[in-house]
C-alpha cells in the first residue's frame, strides 16, 4: 500500500530524482545537474516518500506575492492513482492560497487531474513555450 509522507522541507538526492523522472519518461532526467539545481532553487518543493523512498514531487516558482507557476508534478508510475499527486498539489496550493494567479501547463492525461484540483482553461489564452525536450 502506498501511504505517502508529504513534505515541503525535504532534501533530494540526485539518483532518486533521476529514477523518478526516468520512470515517467521525462526528458529533464537527461540534464541531472540542471534538474537538481532547478528543484532545489524552486520557490517551493513538495515531496512524497514511502518508507523513505521518493515516489513523487512537485515544485513551484513564484514572485512570492501574486503569481505562482507549477512547473513539475509527477508521481512514480507504481504509485499513481492513490492520492499522492492530489496531496502534493494540495500542499503547494495551501502555501499559495489567495494568490492572484496560479498557473500551470497541463498536458494530455493530466488535464483531468488538474481540473479536479480546481484548475480550468485560462480564458482564451493559448499556452506557448520554447521547449528543448522531445517528450511532447
Ligand atoms: C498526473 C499525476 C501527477 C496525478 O497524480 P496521482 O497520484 O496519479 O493522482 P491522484 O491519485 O492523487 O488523483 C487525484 C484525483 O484526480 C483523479 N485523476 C487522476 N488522474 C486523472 C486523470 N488523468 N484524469 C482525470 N482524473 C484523474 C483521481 O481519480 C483522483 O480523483 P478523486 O480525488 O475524485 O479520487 C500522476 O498521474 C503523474 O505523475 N502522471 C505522469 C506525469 C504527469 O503527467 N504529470 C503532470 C504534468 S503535466
Amino acid at each position: 500500500m502506498c501511504e505517502a509522507v508529504i513534505s515541503l522541507e525535504d532534501r533530494l538526492e540526485t539518483e532518486e530524482v533521476i529514477e523518478l523522472y526516468g520512470a515517467n519518461g521525462w526528458s529533464a532526467a537527461e540534464k541531472p545537474a540542471e534538474l537538481l539545481a532547478a528543484l532545489r532553487d524552486s520557490h517551493s518543493l513538495a515531496t512524497a516518500r514511502i518508507g523513505g523512498r521518493l515516489v513523487g514531487l512537485g515544485n513551484a516558482i513564484s514572485d512570492g506575492h501574486l503569481v505562482v507557476y507549477y512547473p513539475h508534478l509527477l508521481v512514480h508510475p507504481e504509485c499513481q492513482g492513490r492520492g499522492i499527486g492530489k496531496k502534493l498539489m494540495a500542499a503547494l496550493q495551501e502555501k499559495y492560497r489567495g494568490f492572484h494567479q496560479q498557473m500551470l501547463t497541463a498536458d494530455g492525461q493530466a488535464i483531468g487531474f488538474y481540473r479536479k484540483m480546481g484548475f480550468e482553461r485560462a480564458g482564451k489564452t493559448e499556452p506557448m513555450w520554447i521547449y528543448a525536450g522531445r517528450d511532447h
